[in-house]
């Protein structure tokens, strides 16, 4: 059955819809833990590290008054070069993947008009904004194309729930009241958010604010923003993807689509040369499915070459070290690598640890700079805006149970996403604990506020849960628990699993703020 089908047949039951069976805690229909088929490439693929790391071009904004910046964003389809030899039909924000980076300053407004040249309707999400409903590109608020008017794959919608697409164009408002951050904009069309972020439409959104400018950390050009996400290419070059019309994904493919190549920032397993210096490099795990397991390889002398200073929602309280981080679907790590720590002309490679075959290699750091100066530290004090929420302040336990559905969709508390029936109504200005209980692994996702983990399985959080995060994957069988003050903008967000394919098989749900 498939997401067109299921809406229809649940808009047309008059809110009752497809209610599964309820799955026992611990058991899993699929026998597997970690999500995800893998979709080999059909194309000849390069060997790694042929490629050198593209940077996504900042974009500038067209104009800017005392209070706000603007900006425009032509989402198009575009023909990239990627592979050698072979061009790659994408779906892009203004011809590139990633899309162009947007810097934000906190406090000021960004508003950013969106033209959609697509042939398929839209929908823009800022992922971790802080954002009023209207702009945070709830799925079924579209920009449809300019042409075909109706919006295509909606026809089982009731008007109403279609009553906020536009066409052609829509203007996003992101008022910035929030600190710095790694934050993201991706598709979230209803049905079709893992093909469109497939083929192409994520970019970086970074606000910056004075208390993180004041700090000694890398910048300029060894501040660099790095996307990871995994594809799989036809024949033809093109990226191939197992929708199903209507959307959704093949049933074959409902635990998560994996591909056999690994890009970053758009470029197949690339090489970025280094000086023997500090960088700061904001991780992002912007893959349908994948998880993966970051390290260094070789690791410096000592270990510990992953100096994490922030997360989803900006800088941690004090560096924490790593010899290796788990980044699930989603997440942002923020970290800083001293290249000094190694011979000159090292080549020092950024493995997934949880693999072997090609999605073991991310990219490579060749030390082959020359530049030592350095006046870069990572301090110890990096932020006083991470203050602990107390769960004895919190007004409210609710739970939500991630798990597998019947005929194939993903439900959250055992109902598969239903638009204007709302799962949770938080008041604003108060602190909620959210408990997420899964039955194979999922990573969730909150909109509007950052949360931050108060347990995991009732023991403390773990060494990936520090600072503010938007995202938390929760093992098999697992159970964490969020807190998060509701703080402002009343309306209606969505919590989901950001398994792309989950998601799209309806692993959502509304809460509304009041
Ligand atoms: Cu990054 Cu609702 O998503
Ligand atoms: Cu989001
Ligand atoms: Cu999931």
């Amino acid at each position: 059955m498939n997401r067109r089908t299921l809406l229809r047949l649940g808009l047309a039951a008059g809110g009752v819809g497809i209610v599964g069976v309820g799955w026992p805690l611990g058991q899993t229909m699929l026998g597997q833990s970690d999500p995800g088929r893998l979709l080999r490439s059909q194309a000849v693929l390069p060997p790694p590290y042929r490629s050198m790391l593209p940077v996504p071009p900042r974009l500038s904004p067209l104009a800017s008054d005392a209070t706000t910046d603007f900006y425009a964003i032509t989402q198009r389809v575009a023909d990239l070069a990627i592979l050698p030899g072979l061009s790659t039909r994408a779906w892009t924000y203004d011809g590139t993947f990633p899309g162009p980076t947007i810097v934000s300053r906190t406090g000021r407004r960004t508003v950013i008009r969106h033209h959609n040249a697509l042939p398929v309707p839209v929908a823009v999400h800022l992922h971790g904004g802080h954002t009023p409903p209207d702009s945070d590109g709830y799925p079924l608020d579209l920009i449809t194309p300019a042409t075909g008017g109706s919006p295509a794959g909606h026809d089982g919608m009731a008007d109403d729930m279609m009553r906020n697409s536009v066409v052609e164009q829509r203007e996003y408002v992101y008022p910035m009241r929030q600190r710095a951050a790694t934050l993201w904009y991706h598709d979230h069309r209803m049905g079709y958010t893992g093909e469109a972020v497939w083929r192409g439409l994520a970019g970086f959104h970074i606000v910056q604010d004075d208390e993180e400018d004041a700090l000694p950390l890398p910048h300029g050009a060894r501040d660099i923003p790095l996307m990871i996400t995994d594809r799989s290419f036809a024949a033809d070059g093109s990226f191939q993807y197992p929708a199903i019309d209507g959307g959704g994904v093949a049933a074959l493919y409902m635990n998560g689509v994996l591909g056999d190549v690994v890009l970053v920032n758009g470029a197949p397993w690339p090489v970025l040369e280094t000086d023997p210096v500090r960088y700061r490099f904001r991780v992002l795990n912007a893959s349908n499915a994948r998880r993966y397991r970051l390290a260094l390889e070789p690791q410096p002398p000592g270990g510990s070459a992953l100096v994490q200073i922030g997360s989803d929602g900006g800088l941690l309280t004090s560096p924490v070290t790593h010899d290796a981080i788990d980044i699930a679907p989603a997440e942002r790590f923020d970290v800083v690598v001293d290249f000094s720590r190694y011979a000159p002309g090292t080549r020092v490679r950024l493995i997934n640890a949880l693999e072997t075959g090609s999605t073991a290699d991310v990219m490579r750091f060749d030390i082959v700079g020359t530049d030592r100066s350095d006046e870069s530290t990572v301090p110890e004090r990096l932020s006083d805006g991470v203050m602990a929420l107390e769960r004895s302040h919190a007004t409210a336990t609710r739970t939500f149970l991630f798990g597998q559905g019947r005929a194939g969709m993903w439900t959250i508390n055992n109902k598969p996403h239903k638009p204007g029936v709302p799962a949770a109504t938080p008041r604003l200005g108060d602190i909620e604990v959210w408990r997420f209980i899964t039955d194979i692994r999922h990573p969730i996702h909150v909109h509007l506020n950052h949360f931050q983990v108060l347990s995991r399985n009732d023991k403390a959080p773990g060494r990936y849960d520090r600072g503010w995060k938007d995202t938390v994957d929760v093992a098999p069988s697992g159970a964490v628990e969020v807190i998060i003050r509701f703080s402002d903008y009343h309306g209606t967000y969505l919590v989901h699993c950001h398994n792309l394919e989950h998601e799209d098989m309806a692993m959502m749900a509304d809460f509304v703020t009041i």
